[in-house]
C-alpha cells in the first residue's frame, strides 16, 4: 500500500506519475454542477454500449452487465446513496468508477471508441433537450393564464400610455394579450434552442472519430436524437446550443420583467390598478401598512443575471481553437442558472397573475383622465370634412381650455364645442365616450370590443396547436 500513496489513480491516471494537487482536484472539478446531467450520462452509456455489442465490439455478457450495473448506479442517485467523489472530476467519471467497481473489465469496456469530449456534449444535449422540454410547457401554463385572466377581465377599460403618459383608452384583456404573443414568440425560441440540441456528437470520440466501427446512427435513434452530427471537430466543440437556450432565456426574462414592472407601478397607491394577492406579496418589518410587490420586482432584478449568463458564455467561446479545451466546462453553470431562473420566475408570474385582482373601477377612472378621447373627437370633425390637421389644432386648444378650466373633455357643453368650431354637434357627446373610443378601435389587432374577441379566438388556437407541439418535443 505504502508505495501507492502518490499513484495517480484518476481514470486517466495511467501517464501520471503523481497524484493531482487537492487544490487543483477541487478546481478542475465539474462535479457539483454537472452531476444533474447523470440521467441523461447514464442512457447515453446504455445507447453506447449497446451499439458497442450490436457492432461486435464488446460482448453481449459485458452489455447486459454495463445495463444492469448502470441501473443500479441510477437506483442508488435516486435514492441519495451514491457517493459523488469530487476526485472523480465529473458525473462521466464519477458513474463510470463506481460502475467499474461494481463489475469490474464489463465497465472498463464501455469507454471503448468514446471520449469524455464526445460523451459530455452528447450528455450535455440531452440534457437541455429536457430542459427546455420543460420550459416550452411552463410557457404553455404562463400563456394559458394570460388568456384567463384576458377572459375573465373582458370588457374592462384602462389607459393605454405612450411615453407613459396617457394616451388612449384599452381593453385591459388586449393589454394582457400583448403579453400573451410575447410569450408565444418566447415558446417558438425555446423550441427552437431544443432543436439547436436535437444532434449526436458520441462517435466523435475524444475529435478525429474512431477506428471501432460505431453506428452512430443506431445511437442516435436509440436516444431520440433527430440527426448526427456530421463532423466530428464540431461535434465535440459546438455549443451554439446553449448560447440558444441562453438567449431564449434571455428574451423571456425580458418580456417577464416589463410585465413585473407594470405590475409593480399598477398596485401602487397611486394607480391603485390591480391588487396582488397576499400569496404574492410581502410585508415590511418596521412599516406596518405596506404590501410589497417584492416577487416582481425579484424577477425584474433577476433578468439581469439571465443576461449575464449569456455574456458569460459567448465571452468563454470567443477565441477558442478547435477542438475541445477546458474552458468549455464552464459552459453549463451559467446555462443551468439561466434556465432555473426563467423557470422559476414563470412560475411566480402565473400564479401571480391568477390570483391578483383587476380593480375595474380604478382602471376606468384612470381611463377617463388625461384627455384621451381626443383623437376621437378630432376624427369626428374629420367625419365632418375638416382636413385632420385642422381639425388636431382645433381640439388640442379645446384640451388646452379644458386644462386651464380644471375640465374633462366630457364636461364640454355643446355650445363651449361649437365655440371651438361651428361644425360641432349633439353626437360629439358620443365621440368622447370612453366606452365607444375603445369599441371604434375595429382594426385587426386594434382594441376594440369586436377586434380582441377575434384575438382571444387567435389565442386559443395558437395555444392548442402550441400544445400538440410541446408534446412532441
Ligand atoms: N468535465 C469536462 C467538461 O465538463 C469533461 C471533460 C472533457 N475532456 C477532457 N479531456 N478534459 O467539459
Amino acid at each position: 500500500m505504502e508505495e501507492n500513496e502518490h499513484e495517480n489513480d484518476a481514470l486517466w491516471g495511467g501517464r501520471f506519475e503523481d497524484a493531482p494537487a487537492e487544490f487543483t482536484q477541487v478546481f478542475g472539478a465539474s462535479l457539483p454542477v454537472d452531476k444533474r446531467m447523470w440521467e441523461a450520462d447514464i442512457a447515453g452509456s446504455k445507447a453506447h454500449a449497446k451499439m458497442l455489442g450490436r457492432q461486435g465490439i464488446i460482448s453481449e455478457e459485458d452489455v447486459d452487465a454495463i445495463e444492469s450495473g448502470l441501473d443500479r448506479v441510477a437506483k442508488q442517485i435516486e435514492d441519495g446513496e451514491f457517493d459523488f467523489e469530487i476526485e472523480d472530476e465529473d458525473i462521466h467519471m464519477s458513474i463510470e468508477r463506481n460502475l467499474t467497481e461494481d463489475i469490474g473489465a464489463a465497465g472498463g469496456r464501455l469507454h471503448t471508441g468514446r471520449s469524455r469530449n464526445d460523451q459530455v456534449a452528447t450528455d450535455t444535449r440531452l440534457h437541455c433537450k429536457g430542459l427546455a422540454t420543460g420550459l416550452a410547457h411552463q410557457l404553455l401554463d404562463l400563456r394559458s393564464a394570460l388568456i384567463e385572466v384576458a377572459e375573465r377581465e373582458f370588457g374592462v377599460v384602462m389607459p393605454g400610455y405612450t411615453h407613459m403618459q396617457k394616451a388612449q383608452p384599452v381593453l385591459f384583456s388586449h393589454h394582457m394579450l400583448a403579453y400573451y404573443w410575447m410569450f408565444t414568440r418566447d415558446f417558438k425560441r425555446i423550441v427552437a434552442a431544443h432543436d439547436a440540441a436535437d444532434s449526436l456528437p458520441l462517435g466523435s470520440a475524444a475529435l478525429a472519430g474512431t477506428t471501432y466501427p460505431l453506428d452512430r446512427q443506431l445511437v442516435a435513434d436509440e436516444l431520440g436524437f433527430a440527426s448526427v452530427i456530421p463532423n466530428s471537430m464540431d461535434a465535440v466543440s459546438d455549443r451554439d446550443f446553449l448560447l440558444d437556450l441562453d438567449y431564449a432565456c434571455s428574451v423571456a426574462m425580458m418580456h417577464l420583467s416589463r410585465l413585473c414592472e407594470e405590475i409593480i407601478y399598477w398596485s401602487s397607491d397611486e394607480f391603485k390598478f390591480i391588487r396582488l394577492s397576499d400569496a404574492y406579496s410581502t410585508g415590511s418589518s418596521i412599516m406596518p401598512q405596506k404590501k410589497n410587490p417584492d416577487f416582481a420586482e425579484l424577477i425584474r432584478g433577476k433578468t439581469g443575471r439571465v443576461y449575464g449568463d449569456l455574456m458569460g458564455l459567448l465571452t468563454t467561446l470567443k477565441g477558442l481553437p478547435l477542438a475541445y479545451n477546458k474552458d468549455m466546462q464552464e459552459d453549463k453553470e451559467g446555462v443551468f442558472d439561466a434556465v432555473d431562473t426563467l423557470s422559476d420566475s414563470l412560475a411566480v408570474m402565473a400564479g401571480m397573475l391568477r390570483t391578483m385582482t383587476v380593480r375595474r373601477d380604478s382602471m376606468r377612472e384612470g381611463a377617463h383622465g388625461g384627455f384621451m378621447a381626443a383623437t376621437d373627437l378630432a376624427d369626428y370633425l374629420v367625419g365632418k370634412g375638416i382636413p385632420f390637421r385642422e381639425a388636431h389644432a382645433i381640439v388640442g386648444k379645446l384640451v388646452l381650455e379644458c386644462e386651464k378650466a380644471g375640465k374633462t373633455l366630457q364636461e364640454l357643453t355643446l355650445e363651449e364645442l361649437q365655440e371651438a368650431d361651428r361644425h360641432f354637434e349633439a353626437d360629439a357627446a358620443e365621440a368622447v365616450d370612453i366606452d365607444k373610443v375603445v369599441a371604434r378601435r375595429t382594426t385587426e389587432g386594434g382594441t376594440g370590443h369586436e377586434a380582441v374577441q377575434v384575438q382571444l379566438k387567435l389565442a386559443v388556437e395558437k395555444l392548442r396547436e402550441d400544445v400538440a407541439k410541446a408534446d412532441e418535443l
